[in-house]
């Protein structure tokens, strides 16, 4: 079914100029943008954003970078839009990311992998809640 998930282009990938091609990406694939924005993240936003590793080792390089400069957000539509664009991401771990997909093409690291994406619909309707009110979903037409 046609599902929504919540995307993230990180710090790195901003920083390199490359948010067209990750869109792109998307595009290609046949997920479309129903609502975007550019913002930089407060601790409080990040921390609440991946409140969940709260307690894991990684947390605070984890806060860090994803404060370390803009990102843009954006809830990407489309069949099963979850798996889809984790699919088009590729591994967490860029070293591990299969050839073609975005961590692999543009992300460095583990902690600077370029992109987010939700990692069930579960986690998507919160992660869209949390950074969009339903006034600002574009239906697309
Ligand atoms: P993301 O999908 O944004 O969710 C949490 C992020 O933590 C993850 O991508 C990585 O960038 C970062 N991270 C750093 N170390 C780890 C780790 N060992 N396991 C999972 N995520 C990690």
């Amino acid at each position: 079914g046609v599902q929504r998930t919540l995307s993230i282009v990180k710090p790195d990938a901003v920083s390199k100029n490359v948010i067209g091609e990750i869109y792109s990406r998307f595009e290609k694939a046949g997920l479309r943008i129903v609502a975007a924005k550019m913002l930089r993240l407060s601790r409080e936003q990040a921390e609440g954003f991946y409140a969940e590793h709260k307690g894991r080792p990684f947390f605070p390089a984890l806060v860090d970078f994803m404060t370390s400069g803009p990102v843009t957000v954006q809830v990407l539509e489309g069949e099963g839009a979850v798996l889809q664009n984790r699919e088009l991401m590729g591994a967490t771990n860029p070293k591990e990311a299969a050839a073609g997909t975005i961590r692999a093409d543009f992300a460095e690291s583990i902690d600077a992998n370029a992109v987010h994406g939700s990692d069930s619909e579960e986690s998507a309707a919160r992660e869209i809640a949390f950074f969009f009110s339903t006034s600002e979903l574009c239906e697309r037409v």
